[in-house]
């Protein structure tokens, strides 16, 4: 083994600046990389990489279907959108500028198709934030090294949070849209003319579940544009949605943030407890040969209404609005008494409901409610107003023409 030798420079000297000067070209080498890893660990899905050390190929994905902002509550939102292949997807926010990033990953791996679904969290209460969807192409998913395309980037757009401490809310509910496309577009450029805080579909989007392509072209695009990518859907499930042989994949569409279709937000004065009233027909009903088993499934519905309406949210808020897309609970197994005693129990002050298809005001005592039952018809617009000493109910039909108008006062609970 030869020495490196430096002119004039003694032996042993020489040994240790050559040592030194070694490691230091190792750390150099080592640190190459990893300044490069670390350069793509933080902004992998905002630039197009030419000089990537992957093969990039210019392919850029088109949006095919704009944002929609789901389940919005005080401190988070779900955003969705799809684009023409397979890519990943991110959403840039912020309340002064987009400086925070979303990413949609399961389990540590970056989400991939054509479809996704970005959950939001941490914000703040009533905030008002920009964000901007972006999609990087995919090309191939190989266990190293995979191919990668261009990235498209959404409009700039702006949602706000609910707010439970505001002094008043407003929002607005149709019902049983059933795949009819003019009739989502008509009801929602109606709602775009009132500054609503969100608004609420009661199930029953198609008549039974195709594929994907279906779902996107009957509901979630005409509604996606009509929206606008700033006002927030609650959607609470109806009994169409468990038809047909995509129903099994219609969950990460449509649930809310804890992959359920029950759920609470309060917005101002209204506290809201979305619930699932499943099918209308019991499970061993010929049609479903066997393939329904709702029974178990809406006990433990039951119990959570229970537990959601024992909150201390519910005796403290001003106002508590059940939304359930069929107004008799649906097919429970035996329990619907037991499910309108909770609602009694706990001073419930309305239920917004659809399935009939046609308008319905059922008044206390009708059917053993304490509270007015509010069933919306299919081509109508229900508008809720309240603050914190009274509920406005406003519903119109696709004219414009006034179906029905009361006020709830508030009780003492
Ligand atoms: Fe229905």
């Amino acid at each position: 083994m030869s020495d490196f030798h430096l002119p004039g420079t003694p032996t042993a000297a020489k040994r240790v600046f050559a040592s030194r000067l070694a490691l230091a070209l190792a750390c150099l080498l080592l640190a190459l990389p990893a300044a490069a890893a670390t350069k793509q660990a933080r902004q992998p899905f905002h630039d197009d990489e030419a000089d990537a050390p992957y093969k990039v190929w210019d392919s850029t994905p088109a949006i095919t279907m704009p944002p929609l902002l789901l389940d919005v509550s005080d401190t988070s939102v779900v955003i969705e959108w799809m684009t023409d292949g397979d890519s990943d997807g991110s959403v840039r926010y912020g309340e002064q500028g987009l400086d925070r990033t979303a990413v949609a990953q399961h389990e540590g791996l970056v989400d991939v198709g054509t479809f996704h679904r970005v959950v939001i969290e941490g914000l703040k209460p009533g905030h008002t934030y920009q964000y901007q969807v972006a999609s990087r192409r995919v090309v191939t998913v190989k266990p190293y090294w995979p191919e990668r395309g261009n990235t498209v980037k959404g409009e700039v757009g702006r949602f706000t949070t609910l707010d439970p401490a505001k002094a008043s809310t407003r929002f607005a509910a149709i019902t049983d849209t059933h795949e009819k496309v003019p009739r989502i577009r008509t009801l929602l450029a109606d709602i775009r003319k009132t500054p609503e805080d969100f608004v609420v579909h009661l199930g029953d989007t198609v008549n039974y579940a195709v594929s994907e392509q279906q779902f996107k072209d009957v509901f979630l695009g005409p509604t996606a544009e009509e929206l606008g990518g700033t006002l927030p859907m609650l959607y609470v499930h109806g009994n169409h949605e468990y038809r047909g042989a995509f129903a099994r994949q219609l969950g990460i569409y449509l649930h809310a943030q804890d992959d359920r279709f029950d759920f609470e937000r309060d917005a101002g004065p209204v506290h809201l407890v979305a619930v699932d009233t499943g099918e209308d027909k019991p499970d061993d009903t010929n049609v479903y040969a066997g393939l329904n088993d709702l029974r178990d499934y809406r006990r433990s519905g039951l119990v959570r209404f229970g537990q959601a309406l024992a909150a201390e949210r519910t005796r403290s808020a001003p106002f508590t609005v059940v939304l359930g897309h069929q107004p008799n609970w649906g097919w429970t197994g035996g329990d619907n008494a037991e499910w309108t005693r909770l609602a009694n129990e706990a001073k419930v002050d309305l239920f917004i409901a659809g399935h009939v298809h046609r308008f319905m005001h059922i008044k206390p005592g009708e059917r053993g409610n304490d509270f007015p039952i509010l069933v919306v018809g299919q081509d109508q617009v229900a508008r809720v107003e309240a603050d914190e000493h009274t509920l406005k109910v406003r519903v119109t039909d696709s004219a414009g023409k006034l179906v029905d108008a009361f006020t709830l006062e508030r009780r003492t609970k």
